[in-house]
């Protein structure tokens, strides 16, 4: 197997010079990082690295936990060094054999950490079969995802970031809209002023205006003081409006008139206050759907929906999914005190036939119970409840043809961003057509219009 470019993550508040030539001499890139921060964005967008962590630093207590993330990397190699003294330390000494591949109790020679972090690199680079394969696994603080359809998330990301215009972000649930949302703040202009997220489901209608807009003292029996609402918390930041499908028809009106005016006015108020807030909506409700039913009113769409991001569902992912099922697997591998060294092959082949219905966050419990109920070293599939997943059932070449038809309209949509004119044309078909056959996949319902006579989405959508 021919050897990825050999790069190093060291880690440490005073690198040694000296340690630092070595590594270069031995045809090491070495990049320094200072803190458990700096460590994961070096991991970042990296294939198979080694890591050299300098415990004997000195790293104040609250930064050695925060080495937990860097360290989880599957793809770092991790070798620590610290001194005999702080290996008495327990959470140190958990960190160290939790993580890291070997240790170097210093003083000891440069050359025998050298020789150290080569061996931890190898067999990072044999751990993880992405890196070895020349792709790897990209991360957006932290989203993991490697295939088109997340990069193209990712680039999109780092795209609405830069501007001030309102995104909604739709998705199935636990596709990870949240993430998201959170991921574009935090590559803001914004990102040092507040972040308020307001769940429009989860609030009683009767209770989410003075929620939204705040109150003065004595607006209503029991409002002993004056209360800021979200809204006005958020000033100067970003306004996360989560499940805005659910939010009731009145609480629209007052929504919309806040973002047409930008002002509120605190319930029982006599005037009213300016506020500056970026606005981020997401719901996994078809809002075209409840538009047409009345649900939701068109204008507080338009206004929500300028720019629209699409999170791809986990079935759509292909090989993100192993990807994913075994970051799962390092970032809850400290749940069990059992070695579990990864997934059986049955456990990789139902991870693919499994249609993910709550995809990531499902994702996520599966591995976390497994992890927890399994007895053996390596998770299978049914340690994830998907015995039944693991063969692929045996199909009529009518149930093949069915299923391809279906994959590539998902996948044509996706790529096109919900487009309908973009999907139907690289398919080769009519929009007309499309409908159709979206409506006997029972991908979409049908009223009886053709798509001509529909409303498209209204999101400009983003292109690269
Ligand atoms: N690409 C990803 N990489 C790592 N973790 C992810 C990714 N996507 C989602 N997750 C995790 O999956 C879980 C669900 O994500 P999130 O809450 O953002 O989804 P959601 O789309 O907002 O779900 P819902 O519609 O139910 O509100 C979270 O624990 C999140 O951290
Ligand atoms: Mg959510």
């Amino acid at each position: 197997m021919e050897l990825a470019t050999r790069q190093l993550i060291y880690v440490s508040r005073h690198p040694c010079a000296e340690l630092y030539n070595r590594f270069h001499q031995r045809g090491w890139q070495v990049e320094v990082a200072a803190s458990a921060r700096e460590a994961s964005r070096a991991a970042r967008d990296r294939g198979a690295t080694g890591g050299l962590l300098d415990l004997s630093s000195a790293f104040p207590a609250h930064e050695i936990a925060a080495f937990e993330a860097p360290l989880t990397l599957p793809h770092v190699g991790w070798v620590a060094t610290a001194t005999a003294g702080q290996l008495g330390d327990s959470g140190l000494r958990r960190l160290v054999r939790d993580y890291c591949f070997d240790y170097v109790t210093v003083p000891s020679s440069g050359e025998r950490i050298v020789d150290s972090v080569g061996h931890a690199f190898g067999m990072a680079v044999l751990a993880d079969p992405l890196a070895s394969q020349g792709q790897m696994a990209r991360s957006e603080g932290e989203m993991v995802g490697s295939c088109e359809p997340m990069l193209q998330l990712f680039r999109l990301i780092r795209k609405v970031a830069l501007t001030d215009a309102p995104v909604f972000i739709s998705g199935e649930s636990g596709t990870g809209k949240e993430l998201t949302v959170v991921a574009i703040h935090e590559r803001s202009i914004r990102r040092q002023a507040p972040f308020v997220a307001i769940n429009c489901g989860a609030i009683p209608p009767h209770l989410l205006q003075s929620e939204l807009f705040g109150y003065e003292r004595g607006a209503f029996t029991g409002a002993n003081q004056r209360k800021i609402g979200r809204i006005e918390a958020a000033h100067g930041g970003t306004l996360f409006l989560d499940e805005i499908g659910d939010l009731a028809l009145e609480s629209q009106a007052s929504l919309l008139r806040f973002l047409q005016e930008s002002k509120v006015e605190r319930l029982g108020g006599h005037g009213s206050v300016d506020v500056d807030v970026r606005i981020i909506s997401a719901t996994h409700v078809d809002l075209q759907a409840a538009m047409r039913d009345g649900r939701f009113r068109p204008d507080l769409y338009h206004r929500l929906c300028v720019l629209q991001l699409d999170e791809p569902p986990l079935r759509a992912r292909g090989k993100d999914i192993e990807l994913l099922a075994r970051h799962m697997l390092e970032r809850f591998r400290k749940d069990t005190s059992r070695r579990v060294r990864g997934f059986t092959p049955d456990a990789i082949a139902a991870l693919h036939n499994y249609p993910w219905p709550g995809n990531v966050r499902e994702l996520i419990n599966r591995v976390r119970r497994a992890l927890v109920m399994s007895d053996t070293r390596a998770l299978s599939a049914a340690d994830l409840e998907l015995a039944d997943y693991v063969a692929t059932q045996p199909v009529s070449l009518a149930q093949a043809r069915e299923a391809a038809e279906r994959q590539a309209i998902e996948r044509a949509l996706l790529r096109h961003r919900g487009r309908f004119s973009e999907a139907a044309s690289e398919l080769g078909i009519s929009r007309v057509t499309l409908y159709r056959l979206l409506c006997a996949h029972g991908m979409r319902q049908d009223e009886g219009a053709p798509p001509e006579l529909r409303d498209l989405p209204a999101g400009v959508a983003l292109q690269l």
